[in-house]
């Protein structure tokens, strides 16, 4: 299996989500993608259970973009196992770095997500950046047999993130060698960074996906790199 993956953050009105539902139909119905790639979509949760109502005209899965630690009770403004017990997302983000920037996450916190997500049925979408590997690595360890896929994502390299810019592909692939030696797990290792369709090809030859942000805000570029991906 082969992963594209948008993480559409705080952003997208009900507006944009409507629109986006329209292009996705309309650039799949004449081309479907090859049945290897699976298309995910993680809006934010206020979006999540009318998208529900949709996606079974789109050819989607759906995903959430945190996991609270609670699990469930007096915890105001929180996402909890509890909310999801019937929503069933089919994946969940965790440990995503504007998480670790804005909330100060650590991996200890990112490990007990997953424990989180997976005792939902849902599989987690584990970001981190190389400086957390080992340490990440270490605390992943009681879930090496589970059904886990890892973003490695320089945070140096988010469009958003106001820092040096893209990552070459060669040094992508070096990296790759050194975070899949490190795993406990067969996981599959997704990219994301600055990901569009005029290097999704590049970057998506040397892993298992890509985790897409600004670029996976419309439907015609998420699907542009999804059809670049997979060649
Ligand atoms: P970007 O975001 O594609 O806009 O760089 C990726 C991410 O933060 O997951």
């Amino acid at each position: 299996m082969k992963y594209i993956a948008g993480n559409w953050k705080a952003n997208q009105t009900w507006v944009d989500v409507e629109a986006f539902g329209r292009e996705l139909i309309s650039a799949l119905n004449t081309s479907p993608l090859p049945q290897e790639v699976e298309l995910i979509v993680c809006p934010t949760a206020v979006f999540y259970s009318e998208m529900q109502h949709l996606v079974p005209r789109w050819p989607v899965k759906l995903g959430l973009q945190d996991i609270s630690l609670q699990d469930g009770g007096a915890h105001t403004g929180e996402v909890t196992v509890k909310n999801l017990a019937g929503i069933e997302p089919a994946y969940v983000i965790v440990g995503h770095s504007e998480r670790r920037r804005d909330q100060g996450e650590t991996n200890a916190q990112v490990a007990a997500k997953v424990g989180r997500v997976l005792s939902l049925g849902a599989c987690p979408i584990v970001c981190f950046d190389l400086e957390e590997l080992a340490d990440l690595t270490v605390k992943l360890q009681p879930y090496s047999g589970q059904n886990i896929v890892l973003a490695y994502e320089p945070v140096s390299a988010i469009s958003t993130s106001g820092a040096a810019g893209n990552l070459e592909p060669v040094l992508l692939q070096e990296r790759l060698v050194q975070i899949r030696a490190t795993l406990p797990g067969e996981w599959p290792v997704l990219y994301g960074g600055s990901v569009k369709a005029d290097n999704a090809a590049a970057y998506g030859a040397l892993c298992d996906g890509l985790l897409v942000g600004g670029a996976s805000l419309k439907a015609e570029s998420l699907v542009a790199i999804a059809r670049a991906f997979s060649g």
